[in-house]
């Protein structure tokens, strides 16, 4: 992961580095560090922990100079310290990255036997020396292409040099990296959003691609080191502001969010007045397609996983889903009538967007389903679905998760339509729920009070599993992901048919267990399962829908009622609870809601 800044202006540039990193730290915030340089010297300041602590440094408030670089760490190589932070210095060199160099432990052997010093346990590190010692028989550029050749893995570079007053080196492999012009300023970072604030004139670089950024003037180079022109694009100059407002934390904010990530959802996509759905310029025809196959990691993934059942119930696809770290290594058989479906919401993902890759590689039909419009992923599929969520800050994906299963449902029910899958009157009676679906993630949002009580039992209890069956079981894994990255909770989600295979050997007397069974084809079924946990002494919390029929259960513990609506529909509700019981649970504990330790919001390294 980890974030990069470059700026090379006449006037100084720590303080539009800071800020720049500020924007970047939902890239990785173990630690923070800048150099620039100053009087023929490279300055370099880090500390660990977030942005703020670097801010405060007296050293970067009293820091000169116009050229710098800036660095967010999400640590691979190395405890997060001040040490192991970036940037990484020679006497000559100074450089940042993001990635993973994973020849690191030859090349540092080759570097040591060459007199090299090491002071970090970064893989970085070996990039530093690399230069310094091509440097003492090569130009920049040609050094910079023999280092860059030498590295096996992943990288995003921003470099700096003692002896160039004028140059900031960026270079590109896997990791993304955009370069942005202003006046009389260039500058490097790694995405359009860390520069918004300086210019909206942005160029991507490819993989393979380095360029020197002069303060007047920006050249670029392949991989083999021959000059080459690229496209300046002019993205929107509106910078979207974004901030909590009265909200504790970002997260709560999201969640409270999601009835406009509906709405938003809909007013884009569905014609209301002619009960029609709009996707323009979509560029396949529908019998040009007879499967489709999901993408992505986390969160994303489970939005997969629930499109993966509405696909299969709507419209007569062969439907397959995918871990994108699975993906990518395994031997696909690739097909011409299947669209590959990329679902992110950073768009930055490094697993998802290799996948991706891959399939353009085999040419087939690639969509992207992402939030972030500018990303690499929306960048490099052939179509995009944006799911129109807004900034999602919260490390914790929330609204997101709602825009992207809105947006791939929305898909379902249009190539049922295109494909005669679905009766029209069905299709409309469907758009007529999705109408109401605004108001009643609404009222659903106010179930908080019970929540709050319920999350103590959870914060207190070793470990916890979440169940569901049919629509409800990828809620059942997003809600248990929710508890364990927020809460540090041991959180098991689960098919509830699934326990009696083994899980069921972990239930304890007061273990609690979230047991999703609202009131659809599989009820009946789930209530069943419940009953064997309670039997086992587990402490069950039921999650269902309002209804005049009483739950046909006794002995659970709690119950929390989401409204009615149809069965395709419930899952959105039902993710609101869990969302909420993830929150408090996390508040209740003191720890960093937006910011969950070891994690970061957009996951560059594989
Ligand atoms: O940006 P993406 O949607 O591609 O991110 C995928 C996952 O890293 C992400 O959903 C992650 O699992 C979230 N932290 C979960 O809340």
């Amino acid at each position: 992961m980890c974030g990069i800044i470059g700026i090379n202006s006449n006037k100084p540039v720590s303080a539009n580095i800071i800020n720049s990193l500020k924007k970047l730290e939902y890239r990785g915030y173990d630690s923070a560090g800048m150099a620039t340089l100053y009087n023929g010297l490279i300055n370099e300041v880090k500390s660990e922990g977030r942005v703020e602590n670097l801010e405060k440094n007296s050293l970067v408030q009293n820091m000169e100079g116009t050229i710098g670089i800036g660095h967010v760490r999400w640590a691979t190589h190395g405890l997060p310290n001040s040490i192991n932070a970036h940037p990484h210095s020679s006497q000559n060199v100074s450089v940042v990255h993001n990635g993973i160099i994973e020849n690191s432990t030859i090349l540092k052997k080759f570097l040591i036997g060459k007199g090299h010093k090491f002071k970090s346990q970064t893989d970085t590190e070996v990039i530093v020396h690399l230069i310094t010692e091509n440097l003492k028989t090569e130009n920049i550029v040609n050094s910079i292409q023999k280092t860059l050749k030498s590295l096996h893995g992943s990288f995003a570079l921003g470099i700096i040099f003692k002896d160039q007053p004028d140059l900031i080196v960026g270079a590109r492999r896997g990791s993304p990296l955009a370069v942005g012009y202003g006046p009389n300023e260039n500058y490097l970072g790694s995405d359009s959003y860390a520069l918004k604030s300086m210019t909206n004139k942005i160029t991507y670089l490819n993989d393979g691609e380095f360029c020197i950024i002069k303060k007047d003037y920006v050249e670029f180079f392949s991989e083999e080191g021959t000059k080459i022109n690229k496209k300046v694009l002019e993205l929107s100059s509106t910078e979207e502001k974004y901030d909590k407002g009265d909200y504790k934390h970002f997260m709560v904010k999201e969640i409270e969010e999601q009835p406009n990530t509906i709405k938003n959802g809909i007013n884009e996509y569905i014609d209301m007045s002619n009960k029609d759905i709009n996707i323009y310029n979509f560029p396949w025809r529908s019998d040009e397609i007879s499967s489709i196959t999901l993408i992505g990691c986390g969160t994303a993934y489970h939005s997969c996983l629930m499109a993966k059942y509405w696909f299969e119930e709507i419209t007569s696809l062969d439907v397959n889903i995918d871990i994108a770290s699975e993906f990518r290594y395994r031997k696909n058989r690739f097909k011409k009538d299947t669209l590959y479906v990329f679902v992110s919401q950073s768009g930055e993902t490094a697993d998802t967007y290799a996948a991706l890759d891959l399939c353009k590689q085999s040419g087939v039909k690639t969509c992207a389903v992402v939030n972030v419009v500018e990303s690499s992923i929306a960048r490099d599929s052939e179509f995009v679905l944006p799911i129109h969520c807004g900034i999602e800050i919260g490390v914790a994906s929330t609204k997101a998760f709602l825009g992207q299963i809105l947006i791939l449902y929305i898909l379902a029910l249009k190539l049922a339509l295109l494909r005669k899958d679905i009766e029209k009157s069905n299709f409309d009676k469907k758009i007529d729920d999705l109408k109401n679906l605004p108001k009643l993630v609404e009222k659903t949002l106010l179930i908080d009070n019970k929540i709050q009580s319920i999350s103590n039992t959870f914060n207190e209890a070793k470990g916890s599993m979440f169940l569901g069956r049919g629509f409800s079981y990828p809620i059942a894994l997003e809600g248990a992901l929710k508890l364990k990255e927020l809460s540090y909770i041991h959180a098991e989600g689960y098919p509830a048919g699934e326990m009696k295979h083994g899980p069921l050997a972990l239930i304890e007397e007061g273990m609690p267990v979230v047991v999703l069974a609202p009131r659809d084809n599989y009820y009946k079924k789930t209530i069943s399962n419940m009953q064997e946990v309670i039997a086992r002494g587990a402490k069950v919390l039921l999650i269902t829908n309002k209804s005049k029929d009483e739950v046909i259960s006794e002995n659970i513990w709690e119950k929390i009622e989401v409204e009615s609506t149809n069965e395709d529909l419930l899952p959105f509700l039902l993710t609101i609870p869990l969302q909420k019981l993830a929150y408090y649970s996390a508040l209740k504990k003191g720890y960093d809601i937006d910011k969950p330790r070891n994690l970061a919001k957009s996951v560059t390294v594989e």
